[in-house]
C-alpha cells in the first residue's frame, strides 16, 4: 500500500455500512450529574451504562434512572444507547423490560457471542411490538472479545440482525485469562490483547459493519489520546469509546477526515473518472490502483460526499 499518501490511504473500503458516531461516551447509569454533562458536551453518542460501572447494589436505581432519562429525552440531540448486563445474568431481561419502551437508540451487549446477539434481537422484536415501536428500530453494538470463547467467534457476526458495529474490550479479557496486566508501562497493548483488537477489526470488516476502538483508561494524557485515536483510525476503526469528557476532543479530531485527506480522495476519484478504462494510474509520481479508488470513495462517503 502507498505509504506516502495522506492518512486517507489507510481508510477502509466503502463496503462498511455507514456509521457516523466518532466518539461514544460511557456514562455510569447511576450518575445524573455525568449524564447532564454528557448531554451538554461534544460526544457523538452516549452509552448509559447498566453494567460494569454500576455496583451490584446500585443496579435497580441505575435502571430506573436510565429509563427516566430516556423517557425525558424524547426528542434527542444525539443518540442515547444503553449498555445492558450480559445475557447470562438475571439482570439482562429486567434491563430490557425497563428500558425498551422508552426507545433507546440502541443497545450495547457486553461479553457477547453471535448466538446471544441473535437471541437479544428476538427479545427486542417482542419488546418493540409490545411497546408499539417499529421493528428493528433499536440497533445493536456488541463488545465481542470479553470472554475466551468469544475470541473464537469473531468471524461469525455477518448477517446478525440489527448489528451496526463491533467493539472490543481488554479489561474483562484480562480477567478471563488471569492476566496481571493488558498493557505495558508505556500503555501499549500486550500481545494477546492486541490480537483481540485485530480480531475485532477483521470480524467487523467480515460482517460489513463498523469496528469501534476500545477505551483508553488513561484520561489525563491528551497527547496519548491523540496518538491512540489516530492509530485506531489509521487501522480502519470508525470511532472510539470514551470514558471521560477530556477524551472526546481528540477522538472527534482523529475520526474527522482532514481537508488534506478529502482533497487527496477527490483527486483520486477525478483521476479515475478521467481515465475510465484504466486500472492503474499515477498521482504525484505514486502508483494508484483500484484499492486506492475504493479507499477514496469510502472516505468521501464518510464525509457525506
Ligand atoms: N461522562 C460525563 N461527565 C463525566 C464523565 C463521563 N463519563 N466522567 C467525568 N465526568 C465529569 C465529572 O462529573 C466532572 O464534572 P463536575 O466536576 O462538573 O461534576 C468532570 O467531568 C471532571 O471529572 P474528573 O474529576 O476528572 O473525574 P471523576 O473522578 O469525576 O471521574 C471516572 C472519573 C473514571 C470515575 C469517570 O470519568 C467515569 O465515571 N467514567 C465512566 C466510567 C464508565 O462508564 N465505565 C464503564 C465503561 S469502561
Ligand atoms: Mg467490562
Amino acid at each position: 500500500m502507498n505509504t506516502h499518501a495522506p492518512k486517507a490511504a489507510a481508510t477502509p473500503a466503502a463496503t462498511i455500512r455507514p456509521w457516523t458516531a466518532r466518539s461514544l461516551l460511557f456514562v455510569p447509569g447511576d450518575s445524573p450529574r455525568k449524564l447532564e454533562k454528557a448531554l451538554a458536551g461534544e460526544a457523538d453518542l452516549i452509552i448509559l451504562d447498566l453494567e460494569d460501572s454500576v455496583a451490584e447494589s446500585a443496579k435497580p436505581a441505575a435502571r430506573e434512572h436510565v429509563a427516566g432519562a430516556l423517557a425525558e429525552q424524547g426528542e434527542r440531540a444525539k443518540p442515547l444507547w444503553v449498555r445492558i448486563n450480559p445475557m447470562d445474568t438475571a439482570h439482562a431481561l429486567t434491563d430490557l423490560v425497563a428500558i425498551v419502551k422508552h426507545r433507546p437508540d440502541g443497545i450495547m451487549l457486553p461479553k457477547a457471542t453471535p448466538d446471544e446477539t441473535r437471541l437479544l434481537g428476538h427479545y427486542l422484536t417482542a419488546l418493540e411490538a409490545a411497546a408499539g415501536l417499529e421493528a428493528e428500530s433499536i440497533r445493536l453494538i456488541v463488545v465481542a472479545t470479553e470472554t475466551a470463547p468469544a475470541l473464537f467467534r469473531l468471524g461469525d457476526y455477518a448477517g446478525v440482525p440489527r448489528l451496526d458495529a463491533l467493539t472490543w474490550g481488554a479489561e474483562d479479557l484480562a480477567a478471563a485469562f488471569g492476566a496481571a496486566a493488558n498493557r505495558d508501562a508505556q500503555g501499549n497493548l500486550l500481545e494477546p490483547f492486541a490480537l483481540a483488537r485485530t480480531l475485532c477489526l477483521a470480524g467487523a470488516s467480515a460482517a460489513g459493519i463498523a469496528p469501534i476502538e476500545t477505551i483508553d483508561p488513561n484520561f489525563r494524557d491528551e497527547e496519548r489520546m491523540d496518538r491512540t485515536a489516530q492509530a485506531a483510525r489509521t487501522l480502519g476503526f470508525r470511532g472510539m469509546m470514551c470514558i471521560h469528557p477530556a477524551q472526546i476532543g481528540p477522538t472527534n479530531r482523529a475520526f474527522t477526515p482532514s481537508d488534506e485527506d478529502l482533497e487527496w480522495a477527490r483527486r483520486i476519484v477525478a483521476l479515475f473518472e478521467e481515465n475510465p478504462d484504466a486500472g492503474a494510474l499515477q498521482l504525484d509520481g505514486e502508483m494508484v490502483d483500484i484499492p486506492h479508488l475504493k479507499q477514496a470513495r469510502g472516505l468521501l462517503a464518510q464525509a457525506g460526499e
